[in-house]
């Protein structure tokens, strides 16, 4: 057993001072660490931290400012990039896990995970007072917290999203963005037929991420929610994907795979449909937030001309459906330096750095107080209705699942992927969900 050089009467180093109200402008990450670290604590040590694929642009500023905490605190930060895929990711940490290691310090885990990480974690509640844990929106904490130990803080969180092309828009005539997914495949194949006449033969209707992972669990469970056919499972155990609505949700998505969307899309994660939405080649992409702020940047070919908006509902009947997503840090249970991680873990979950996350990369802050402030509204206008979409959004059957989740998403995304492909009808892919999700939650 590790002991921990701080003990809880130690004042903690005051990152959460700015969440009451008082969020520090422009350059702030130094000061932030040099103000509130008292000299020489935990200094001298190294942490292990496994964050986010530094091949994208999430990681490479996570690292950076991960080290900006170091070099302010005497310690050193080793940055572990994750691969650029949840289930790859899980897969890896499964790996540290099971072997109990003491290898990482700090994990980045998906929203998902809570169950299958809790016995690997240590409770944060050690470590972050309850006023301070009082600023997070109570729903993700709520999540996180498994048979009363607090696994994971906020990092930040997630909610799919509609792209679309303002431009191409009011180019072919219209008003507004799509209401429903049968008004989508309609008005990407006008602009995808128009846009290859006009000379772009690469020219696609829609991207989304059809890939066997992670990723097309959360698209799938927006479609067939969207058309009211549930989440899989529903919180009181109840096996319900088996039913026609998400028959036809899973219908009309194979229904693009050709069409409106690339045959490639049965293989394309978050980045590979972003590449050809941020190339200027879609009219419609369903994505995350972090896309926003990719897309709007001054090089970008298609900046200032996309908006965000809700995805659509499946018929007139149906419902806007946002998966919820998002990920935060967990510090190992096997960690030598314990007290270190979690004050890298407060670091980088405070107010100061989510806004400059939410200003850098439009990820969604955690802490409800972090979308008032003008400078993360004028970066982000559409996160003035993202707490609303993030309240509606809608969770995968994970706190039912616990530590089975995984089994019950690897199904069902290996399932819809066969869809997508071709391999399989969609009441064959319910029936095998079905199948499987029920022995789990037997
Ligand atoms: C995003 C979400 C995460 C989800 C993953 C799937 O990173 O935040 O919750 O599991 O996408 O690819």
């Amino acid at each position: 057993m590790h002991t921990p050089i701080l003990v809880l009467e130690t004042p903690m180093n005051d990152y959460s001072h700015a969440s009451r109200g008082r969020i520090l402008p422009g350059s702030f990450l130094a000061a932030a660490a040099a103000v509130f670290m008292p000299a020489a604590m935990f200094a001298g040590v190294t942490i292990h931290f496994a964050g986010d694929s530094d091949v994208g642009e999430g990681g490479r500023w996570t690292k950076v400012v991960a080290q900006e905490w170091a070099q302010k605190t005497g310690n050193t930060l080793d940055y572990i990039s994750r691969p650029n895929d949840a289930s790859a990711t899980l897969q890896l940490f499964q790996q540290y896990w099971a072997a109990k290691s003491g290898d990482v310090d700090v994990y980045m885990i998906d929203v998902i995970w809570q169950g299958i990480a809790a016995a690997h974690a240590a409770d944060l509640k050690k470590y972050v007072k309850d006023d301070e844990i009082k600023d997070y929106f109570p729903r993700i904490i709520e999540n996180n917290t498994v048979k009363g130990k607090l696994v994971s803080l906020p990092l930040y969180t997630d909610a799919g999203v509609l792209y679309y092309r303002t431009d191409l828009m009011e180019k072919y005539g219209y008003k507004e963005p799509p209401k429903t997914w049968e008004e989508l495949a309609e008005m990407a194949k006008k602009i995808q037929d128009g846009e290859r006449q006009a000379g772009h033969p690469d020219f696609q209707g829609f991207v989304f991420e059809g890939k066997a992972s992670e990723s097309v669990t959360c698209n799938a469970i927006e479609w067939v929610y969207s058309y009211g056919g549930g989440t899989i499972i529903d919180p009181d155990r109840k096996v319900t994907i088996n039913n026609p609505n998400a028959i036809k949700a899973l219908e009309e998505a194979k229904s693009w795979v050709g069409t409106i969307s690339p045959q490639g899309v049965v293989s394309y994660g978050e980045e590979e449909a972003r590449n050809i939405w941020q190339a200027g080649n879609a009219a419609f992409m369903r994505n995350w937030p972090y896309a926003y702020a990719l897309g709007q940047d001054p090089k970008s070919v298609i900046s200032g001309k996309f908006a965000a908006t809700v995805l659509p509902k499946g018929g007139a009947d149906g419902k806007n459906a946002a998966c919820l997503g998002g990920w935060q840090l967990m510090v190992s249970a096997y960690s030598k330096n314990a007290d270190a991680a979690a004050d890298l873990v407060r670091f980088l979950c405070s107010a100061e750095v989510q806004k400059k996350r939410a200003v850098d990369l439009s990820e969604l802050p955690t802490r409800p107080a972090v979308y008032k402030d003008p400078d993360v509204l004028a970066k982000n206008p559409w996160f003035a209705n993202a707490v609303d979409i993030l309240n509606n959004a809608i969770a995968r059957p994970s706190t039912v699942t616990g530590a089975d989740y995984n089994q019950v998403s690897t199904v069902f995304f290996q399932s819809v992927n066969k869809v997508l492909t071709g391999g399989e009808t969609a009441p064959q892919a319910v029936s095998d969900v079905e199948r499987v999700a029920k022995r789990i939650v037997k």
